[in-house]
């Protein structure tokens, strides 16, 4: 086990709340979250979304919340430490592998952030006519996808490789409030727009038409947007538990991530749509538009609509600080995760021959080994993580190109990353994670870990450990058959 009293710790609660909600909020909550909106016409979706955030994800955060806590390690020693000699671990190295491959394409799309940054920077974003045909000049630009993303990398490694308290804390504490002042200020700008109403009504009152033609597809998106956006299923908020202290209220932290990740999300809707609707030439077709811009909606239609605002380019550049940022809090966590399973579990051995020492110690030809072993540093374990994504990233910009060769199931890597890990690997981890803290974890360790200076009822434990048990893994299990079918 590791040692509980050598291992970092957040500093203060407001940094554990601004790095954990750091971590869910993101791409996701601002470029994921509306392209799923619009592609499964509006409000129906946002219903099913808050449906799984309040019974699945949630939930699943505190579990994330207890295991981490309880057992103060990386994602895969968490379940050897909770559950000693059974294989649970192995749960650990799946979260591993979605975060490694959750990085490959989201790297990309951060890059682009970086692009559209230095355009608004420039002046050049406020002055161009054709959106929808600079962000397909870009997607097939490998060469400056490339770029962009080693930035990103690199920007990502260097913050982790100072550590959980000087990078990470600091880095979260003074980004988040920054995230919300300049979200808030966008949202005003939309909502007092003449003609925003209508697009207020398409992302909060339920349509039956729109429902129809989502279909059940609609239950595996708000799914898979739901674990994608909270962080959670792939042991990336188990890892910054390890570093919770013993006072923090895991309920009430849970609570507030998931509150405030939910929120930037409805905030990001609400700067998104009214703003689409108001400046659209043909409001009528709109709904057709938006779900034909997919995973280009925040790239083509928000910089046109921001360009007919009075002082685009400050509002450009506004918007595009805005969601580096909020990247950034997430690259952060998805390395961190890899991070602390390198640092602590990877060993490399190194035989050393020694020239006869002793008898005691030779081999059959005579000669004696001893053996040196070498664990990484944290620096040395970013780089070689940052190195194995930066290929990943390689990859899923070149699969962007038109008639690009590299498809896996019809699927682009990048669309083909964003399925598997969203879609199925959260998901599953997420039921892996309520089965182990439902089922496994010792009962004592749940109620203890919850109820953390005794604020909690013995009967909200009971629920919850009924949801953890049940409701969780068969509804998860229910959603993605049904979205399947
Ligand atoms: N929740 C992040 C977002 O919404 O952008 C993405 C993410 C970060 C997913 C960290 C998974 C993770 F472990």
């Amino acid at each position: 086990m590791t040692d509980s009293t050598t291992r970092a710790t957040f500093g203060t609660k407001l940094g554990i709340i601004a790095a954990t909600a750091g971590s869910a909020v993101g791409l996701g909550n601002i470029w994921r979250f509306p392209s799923q909106t619009a592609q499964d016409g509006g409000a129906i979706f946002v219903f099913v979304y808050l449906a799984c955030v309040a019974f699945f994800g949630a939930p699943i955060v505190l579990a994330e919340f207890i295991l981490g806590r309880a057992g103060k390690a990386n994602s895969a020693r968490v379940y050897s430490n909770l559950a000693p000699r059974k294989k649970f671990h192995y749960f650990g190295y799946f979260a591993i592998t979605a975060a490694f491959l959750i990085m490959g394409f989201y790297m990309v799309v951060a890059g682009w952030t970086l692009e559209y940054l230095e355009l608004s920077l420039t002046g050049e974003l406020a002055r161009m006519n054709d959106f929808a045909a600079l962000f397909d000049a870009l997607r097939n630009d490998a060469g400056t996808q490339i770029k962009w993303t080693v930035v990103f990398v690199l920007a990502t490694a260097g913050i982790v490789a100072f550590g959980v308290k000087k990078g990470i804390e600091l880095a979260s504490k003074l980004m988040m409030p920054l995230l919300f002042l300049m979200l808030i200020a966008l949202c005003v700008r939309a909502v007092t727009l003449p003609g925003a109403g209508d697009g207020l009504a398409y992302l909060f009152a339920p349509n039956l038409e729109n429902a129809r033609s989502a279909g059940p597809r609609v239950l595996t998106d708000a799914l898979g947007q739901c674990f994608f956006s909270l962080s959670v299923g792939m042991g990336c908020l188990m890892t910054y538990a390890s570093y919770f202290g013993k006072d923090v209220r895991l309920a009430k932290t849970a609570g507030t991530m998931a509150s405030l990740d939910t929120s930037v999300a409805l905030l990001a809707g609400v700067m998104i749509f009214p703003t689409a609707f108001a400046l659209a030439a043909q409001p009528e077709t709109m709904t057709e538009t938006l779900k034909a811009g997919g995973p280009g909606l925040v790239f083509v239609t928000i910089p046109q609509l921001l360009q007919s605002l009075p002082g685009a380019q400050i509002w450009s550049v506004f918007f595009f600080v805005l969601l580096v940022l909020a990247s950034l809090t997430s690259t952060i966590s998805l390395l961190e995760v890899i991070t602390a399973f390198v640092q602590e579990e990877v060993r490399v051995t190194i035989p050393k021959p020694v020239v006869r020492l002793s008898k005691k110690v030779r081999r059959g030809d005579g000669n004696a080994v001893l053996r040196q072993e070498y664990r990484f540093s944290r620096p040395f374990s970013v780089l070689v993580i940052s190195a194995g994504v930066i290929a990943l990233g390689v990859l899923c910009s070149f699969s962007l190109v038109e008639n690009s060769s590299l498809k896996i199931f019809g699927m682009s890597i990048f669309e083909f990353l964003d399925f598997l890990t969203a879609k199925l690997m959260m998901p599953i981890g997420g039921i892996f994670i309520s089965l182990f803290a439902g089922w496994q974890l010792d009962k004592k360790i749940l109620a203890a870990e919850l109820t953390v200076a005794g604020t909690l009822s013995l009967r909200f434990f009971k629920v919850y450990r009924f949801l953890l048990r049940y409701v969780a893994p068969a509804g998860i299990c229910a959603v993605l058959v049904c979205g399947f079918l």
